[in-house]
């Protein structure tokens, strides 16, 4: 508990790629006024920082995990927030559109495996939660980040379903793909993320497991505020 606010409390959601946790979660921070934080673009912001420095393969989107490692004292990674938009800043620079990219999505795995990347970033994760009041989105939100958090949810749907999200994401921000392309990167980043030895994805014990295959957004974002007041009054 905060013992300046005794009511806040950590929310954890966790699950596949795609799989729309992110809208939930940023839609329940804004309903309760919690602050949201997106620890996948974290991840993205690595990845791509990896990416302009000459650190990833072009051949087979493999990481140079040295000289990774060895720069991850010169990455600062911060969030401003405008209006309704969240943007991911990079040493400073807006990067949030091209943490998106395919280029980005098709290194982020291998580079989120690494263990010293993940120890810097759940440090980072972990302060940003000391005051409670936040709801962050992840792989290992529930089982690593915050283990002891009030609220888990684990979020799936179908390899299908979350490849079709994320293609008309995709085409709406003008990023040209093809639902293959796309079905491939999510089945393949699946894989690495729930085989990796580091804090593979996995459902917490204690999480409540929501498959949202056949919801619609607001059915969604209704199943989680009710959770959310569910838990509350059982606190
Ligand atoms: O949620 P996303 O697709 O933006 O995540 C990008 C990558 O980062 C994904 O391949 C898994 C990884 N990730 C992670 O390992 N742990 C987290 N807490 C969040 C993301």
């Amino acid at each position: 508990m905060n013992p300046n606010n005794p009511s806040l409390i950590t929310i954890a959601i966790d699950g596949y790629s795609s799989s729309g946790k992110s809208s939930m979660a940023r839609h329940l921070a804004k309903t309760i006024g919690y602050r949201y934080i997106d620890s996948g673009a974290m991840y993205r912001a690595v990845a791509l920082h990896a990416l302009r420095n000459g650190m990833i393969s072009h051949a087979d989107n493999s990481v140079d995990a040295d000289r990774l490692i060895a720069a991850l004292p010169e990455i600062a990674i911060d969030f401003e927030v405008t209006g309704d938009t969240q943007s991911t800043l990079l040493n400073g620079e807006n990067v949030e559109t091209e943490i998106r990219a395919m280029a980005v999505s098709q290194c982020v795995s291998p580079v989120a495996a690494i263990p010293q990347v993940r120890h810097a970033l759940v440090a980072m994760q972990q302060k940003m939660g000391e005051s409670k009041g936040i709801v962050m989105d992840g792989r290992d939100i529930g089982t690593t980040v915050f283990p002891d958090a009030e609220m888990k949810v684990f979020v799936r749907a179908s390899a299908q379903t979350r490849a079709q999200r994320r293609l008309s994401e995709m085409i709406e921000k003008g990023i040209a793909t093809t639902f293959e392309e796309v079905l491939a990167n999510v089945v393949s980043r699946d894989h690495i993320d729930e085989t990796r030895e580091e804090s593979p994805l996995r459902c917490a014990d204690d999480a409540v497991v929501l498959d949202n295959s056949f919801m619609s957004v607001e059915e969604q974002n209704k199943w989680l505020i009710d959770l959310y007041n569910r838990i509350i009054s059982s606190l």
